[in-house]
């Protein structure tokens, strides 16, 4: 809780550190009632401070002090003062050992942030600043040290004790105590620290390295867990695998360890050597978890491991340059996901966070450059934009230099920098130094907030065969930045004639043009407005624009609906083709919204329907292209582009309009799930779950039917299938039927799945999303259900997180309770675990895009959290800026 109104922090005011702590040995005595944290640390001046008669000024909260030396002469209560977050010593010599002797209090620690107890093991979450939770320190990240741990606790209760490096001794003590200590030889920040105690099961493995060097894989977690590790450590060697082949980059201790805790605010943690995981990135099992929880653990490990170069060997100087470690590693895992599974499926899925949590944050107001230039609470800043929208910034680079030069910049980068804490800035001049490629402008990305618009128009002059593309881009302000420079944008385009794409000759091309082949290139739009003219075209083309989502913008190009059909017919670039899918079917709903609003029926055109059945029939295409094609743009997205956002509407009419193409397509999509059944393995590769989604598509369709036939199927499917991604799909449509099979349904689950912590959370955010009026009551209910816990994270976003998020219409409620019961939930939160109560309140301030009537009733919610006397810096960041 603040003791004051919590102030900003600039990154101009950026200092480098006064003091360097060459040495940190660390020895923890982990109690039941509290536990000792004693600490010695060699520190100096930093010769590179301008300041040289400073006083040390260590960070530390919630910490009880017990002793205090220098050099090994105790100090008195008058040579040190404590003032907030602040311990000040006054005289200190130019180099000296400080010993420290604290006493803290991990079971009582309710915000998972330092050192805290989760299902009775110990655990610690540093990043960003909880190490001052532990301990006195200079907890910042350009303060690199090497570390030496001691670990003392009772045996029998915890018999693993781990932290990052290499373990180099373990002793028997008497009382039943045992201790260990590790090393790790390599200097980091603070933030990167770990440590773990306690009961736990271990799953083995080995990976050789490029060079040969053998590293011993284990991945810990409580013994009932042992049958969920295969795909965690199959995952983890592919990524050691794809480092060293992608980027060159080689695992670099012998030891590589992975521990699963049950609380945990984020999806895991990349210590060195000591990734901690929450147990729904890494667990997984067919019976258990669906096909997105094992491509969500696959992204995880990856990322986390990906982070031993891209953040740990090379890390971020200070904490504005956040996305310096997690843009890069996110594209880094998003490409390893790529290769490892279907491409395009990838890529429509990234680009669809993107555009509606990442983009209704940048049009909130909470929008931030990747690199932001304030905060009061780092913890507010883990955002979309810094990790989605940072590794589309980093993706940009990749398409501007193309794949080799690519390489070259990030060799030269992690060799440049190799130790160092470092910024956004030294990773764009390694990339700018290594290609000879001018990112003067491209820099713009880093420090302007906002979705850029480009307004795309074509001209063909039959006459003197050549066809015009003018390119507007322009950008909405944004908090703070009223007016925006232009963006250099990279522009991948093709342009589609009746038997395919075009040859490109582009009259007076840039320097800067990269041409893959000569029918597709990337254009570099730099002005404000800018025309590009193309020779040789013998037919009015289609262009096909933005291929592969070549920039985080909006696009707009006034097709005609027989150009998108053109596109989602034949375009050779996956992304574009749904695309195309998507901006029909967007064409259709908001006809269906103007239809609806005049008393009229829904009907889509006939060409639409056509379409879509024809994707139905065509057994060649890629069948999770074919789902995801089939999906109308969801009630976030259409959030995002109709304004002022009418939920209800849009909800209405997106359901009307499905229903009226499942009866339309009734015989296709009965024929395409009999077609999509299969009883072989379970596998989570590219194939299966491609078409067990294709499946579960048109079963959710034909279920909107309300025919006892289609009830039956999913009846079949609930109870006979082996695997969770379908029995949950199931599960999902017979909760939002009318069928009174429902809870029955939900019993059985529950009765079959209550020992799963992971699973239960599925049951809470089934019931959670449920669209049918009276959710509410039913989540209310739920959250004194003996398996719901407010203090486990996953449990809040299964329940809480997931109808105020992701339930639209619910939430929304128009008497206003949705929000009030989310405002009650965040003021609960707000006391025992401000990150998670902070994120929890973002449906809350977008409250401006939609009606009137609904943004009084959700400002008043955030108002009366505001009033609030307690509130946590991270909670109020939020509320205070959204009602500015
Ligand atoms: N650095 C972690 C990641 O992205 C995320 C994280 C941040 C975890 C803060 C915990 C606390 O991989
Ligand atoms: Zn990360």
């Amino acid at each position: 809780m603040r003791d004051a109104q919590p102030s900003t922090i600039y990154l101009s005011d950026y200092r480098v550190p006064e003091f360097l702590i060459d040495s940190t040995s660390l020895s923890f005595e982990l109690g039941e009632a509290s536990s000792i944290v004693r600490s010695v640390l060699e520190l100096r001046r930093n010769p590179e401070s301008d300041i040289q008669d400073a006083p040390l000024q260590l960070h530390g909260t919630e910490l009880e002090l017990i002793s205090l030396a220098i050099d090994g002469r105790r100090l008195g209560d008058d040579e040190w003062s404590q003032s907030g977050e602040q311990l000040t010593i006054a005289n200190v010599p130019a180099s000296f050992s400080l010993r420290c002797e604290t006493r803290i209090r991990p079971q009582d620690n309710t915000s998972l942030e330092g050192l805290y107890k989760s299902s009775g093991m110990f655990c610690t979450q540093c990043e960003a600043e909880g190490f001052r939770k532990i301990t006195y320190y200079l907890d910042r990240p350009d303060v690199m040290s090497v570390f030496t741990v001691e670990i003392i606790a009772d045996q029998s209760r915890y018999p693993v004790l781990l932290s990052n490096g290499n373990l180099v001794a373990t002793e028997q003590l008497p009382d039943g105590l045992h201790k260990t200590v590790w090393q790790d030889p390599f200097p980091k920040p603070a933030y990167l620290f770990a440590l773990v105690a306690g009961k736990l099961s271990v799953v083995e493995d080995q990976f050789v390295t490029l060079s040969g060097r053998s590293v011993d894989l284990k991945i810990y977690v409580e013994e009932k867990d042992l049958d969920k590790c295969d795909h965690a450590m199959l995952s983890l060697k592919n990524a050691m695998r794809w480092d060293e082949e992608v980027y060159g980059r080689e695992y670099d201790l012998d030891i590589f360890n992975i521990v699963a805790v049950d609380d945990f605010n984020m999806g895991a943690m990349e210590n060195k050597s000591l990734n901690i995981f929450n147990t729904s990135c890494v667990l997984a099992k067919p019976e258990t978890t669906t096909d997105a929880g094992f491509q969500r653990v696959e992204g995880v490990v990856a990322h986390e491991y990906f982070h031993n170069w891209s953040g740990n060997r090379v890390t971020c100087r200070d904490w504005f340059q956040l996305s310096l470690k997690e843009g890069f590693t996110v594209f880094r895992d998003a490409e390893f996901s790529s290769d490892m599974g279907s491409p395009t499926v990838k890529r429509v899925e990234d680009v669809t966070l993107l555009r509606t949590a990442q983009f209704a944050e940048d049009a909130g107001p909470m929008a931030h450059p990747i690199r932001p230039d304030s905060f009061i609470e780092i913890s507010n800043f883990y955002t979309v934009t810094v990790y989605e929208k940072g590794a589309e910034v980093v993706r940009m680079i990749h398409t501007l230099l193309g794949p080799e030069l690519f390489r070259k910049g990030s060799d030269l980068y992690f060799e440049r920098h190799d130790g160092q804490a470092v910024t956004c800035e030294d990773f764009v001049l390694a990339m700018e130094d290594a290609s000879g490629i001018d990112l003067k402008q491209f820099r713009n990305w880093y420090s302007q907030a906002g979705t850029p618009r480009l307004d795309i128009s074509g001209r063909y002059d039959a006459q003197a065969q050549s066809y015009t593309l003018t390119v507007k881009q322009s950008c909405p302000a944004t908090p703070g930045q009223a007016e925006k420079a232009p963006f250099h944008i990279p522009l991948a385009l093709a342009l589609i004639g009746e038997a395919g794409q075009l040859p490109l000759q582009l009259v007076d091309a840039e320097p800067n043009t990269e041409t893959a082949d000569n029918t597709e290139l990337v254009l570099s739009v730099r002005q404000s407005e800018q025309s590009f003219v193309f020779s040789n075209i013998q037919e009015e083309p289609v262009p096909s624009l933005l291929r592969g989502f070549s920039a985080p913008v909006k696009l707009d190009f006034d097709y005609s609906r027989d150009q998108l059909l053109r596109l989602m017919r034949s375009d050779s670039d996956g992304f574009c083709r749904w695309d195309a899918s998507q901006q029909l079917g967007l064409a259709e709903i908001k006809r269906a919204i103007t239809a609806i609003a005049a008393g009229q029926e829904v009907c889509p055109d006939v060409e639409y329907i056509n379409a879509c059945r024809e994707l139905l029939g065509d057994t060649s295409l890629d069948a999770a292209m074919v789902a995801l094609m089939l999906q109308l743009p969801s009630e976030a997205y259409l959030a995002e582009i109709i304004h002022p956002v009418d939920v209800h509407g849009i909800h209405h009419a997106r359901e009307a309009l499905r229903k009226v193409l499942a009866t339309a397509l009734r015989e296709e999509l009965s024929a395409c799930y009999s077609r999509c059944e299969s009883d072989e393995e379970y596998a989570a590769n590219a194939e299966q779950i491609a078409r067990r989604s294709l499946k579960n598509t048109a079963l959710s369709l034909l279920m909107l039917l309300n025919e006892e036939q289609f009830t039956a199927l999913a009846i079949k499917q609930f109870e006979n299938s082996g695997n969770m991604t379908d029995r949950l799909a199931a599960l999902t449509y017979l909760v939002n039927s009318e069928s009174n099979y429902k809870a029955k349904a939900l019993q059985l689950f529950y009765q079959q799945w209550q020992h799963e912590p992971l699973v239960i959370n599925q049951w809470f955010q089934v019931q959670a999303m449920c669209r049918l009026a009276g959710t509410l009551e039913t989540v209310q209910g739920l959250m004194s259900h003996p398996a719901f816990d407010i203090r486990n994270p996953n449990k809040v976003r299964a329940l809480i997180g997931a109808f105020c998020g992701q339930n639209g219409v619910n939430f929304h409620r128009e008497d206003g309770a949705g929000y009030r019961f989310l405002a009650d939930q965040v003021l609960v939160l707000n006391r025992s675990n401000p990150q998670i109560a902070s994120r929890l309140l973002v449906p809350l301030t977008k409250w401006r895009k939609y009606l009137p009537a609904a943004q009084q009733l959700m400002r008043a919610e955030l108002q009366r959290v505001l009033a609030e006397p307690e509130l946590s810096s991270d909670v109020y960041e939020v509320v205070s800026k959204s009602l500015q």
